[in-house]
C-alpha cells in the first residue's frame, strides 16, 4: 500500500470537514474520489500532502506514519501535488515553472525533462513563453509537468478538468494513463467530471459531506446512473 488513511478527520478551525476517512491506494493504481461542490475533495488532497493536519486518525505513506510530517517532507518523500486551479507561476516562463518542481522529491536525483516534453510537446515548443499566456489546458499540462519533473511516486490531482475544453480534458486523461503505465506513477485524483472519472480511474470512492460513502469498482464505473448519483449532473 503506498497510501493509507485510517480514520482521518480534518477541520478548518472548529468546523469539521473530513469525517473518519478510511482510504487505501496501492502502488501503481489510479484511484479517483468523486463528489459534488463543497463535499471536501480539496480538503482531502490538502490532508494527503500535509497542508492540513488531521484532528484524528493516521496517514501512512510508503510504510511510514506521516501524520505529523510537513508538506515539504512529504514532497521530498515523493508525493507530487497539482492543486485545484493549477497555480502556475504566471510571470515565469514554462521552463522556469517546471524547474520549480525540481525541489520536490529531493530524495530522487533523477529529473524527467525528456519524458515531460515527450508527453507534452506543446510545453517544449513554448518553453520560453510566459505561463500566463498559455491556455487553461496548457497551464494544466504545465502544472502536471512541474509536479512530474522530479519523478514522484504518488501524484495528487485536484480537479484537472476544471475550466478546460472537453477535447483537452480527454487528452489529459490519456496522458495521465500513459504516465501511470510507463513511469509507474501512482495517481490519486478528485473530480466531479463524469467523463474523467470513467476514463481515468481504476476504481473510485464517492464522497458526501466529508465522508467516503461508497467505493465503485471497474464494472460499476461503466454504469453512469451509479456515478451521477454522486455528481451534480
Ligand atoms: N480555508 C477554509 N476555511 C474554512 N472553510 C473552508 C476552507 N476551505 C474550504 N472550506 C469549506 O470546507 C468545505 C469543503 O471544501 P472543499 O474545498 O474541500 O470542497 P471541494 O469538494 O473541493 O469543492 P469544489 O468541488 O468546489 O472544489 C466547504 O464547505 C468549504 O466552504
Ligand atoms: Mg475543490
Amino acid at each position: 500500500m503506498i497510501l493509507e488513511f485510517d480514520g482521518v478527520s480534518a477541520a478548518y478551525d472548529t468546523t469539521p470537514i473530513l469525517r473518519n476517512v478510511d482510504l487505501a491506494v496501492e502502488a501503481g493504481e489510479i484511484v479517483g474520489v468523486m463528489g459534488k461542490n463543497g463535499v471536501g475533495k480539496t480538503t482531502l488532497m490538502k490532508t494527503v500532502i500535509g497542508l492540513l493536519e488531521p484532528t484524528d486518525g493516521t496517514i501512512t505513506y510508503a510504510g511510514t506514519d506521516v501524520t505529523e510530517s510537513s508538506a515539504d517532507e512529504r514532497a521530498r518523500a515523493g508525493i507530487g501535488y497539482i492543486p485545484q486551479g493549477r497555480e502556475v507561476f504566471p510571470k515565469l516562463n514554462v521552463e522556469q515553472n517546471i524547474r520549480m518542481g525540481e525541489t520536490v522529491n529531493a530524495d530522487s536525483d533523477e529529473t524527467l525533462y525528456d519524458e515531460i516534453y515527450d508527453y507534452f510537446p506543446v510545453l517544449a515548443n513554448r518553453a520560453d513563453q510566459q505561463a500566463s499566456t498559455l491556455s487553461g489546458g496548457q497551464q494544466q499540462m504545465l502544472a502536471i509537468a512541474r509536479a512530474l519533473v522530479s519523478n514522484p511516486d504518488l501524484l495528487l490531482l485536484d480537479e484537472p478538468s476544471e475550466g478546460i475544453q472537453p477535447s483537452i480534458v480527454d487528452q489529459i486523461s490519456c496522458d495521465m494513463q500513459a504516465i501511470n503505465e510507463e513511469l509507474g506513477t501512482t495517481i490519486l485524483f478528485v473530480e466531479q467530471n463524469l467523463g474523467v472519472i470513467r476514463e481515468l480511474a481504476d476504481r473510485c470512492y464517492a464522497m458526501e459531506r466529508g465522508k467516503l460513502v461508497d467505493e465503485v469498482g471497474p464494472e460499476t464505473l461503466a454504469d453512469e446512473s451509479v456515478l451521477t448519483k454522486y455528481l451534480a449532473v
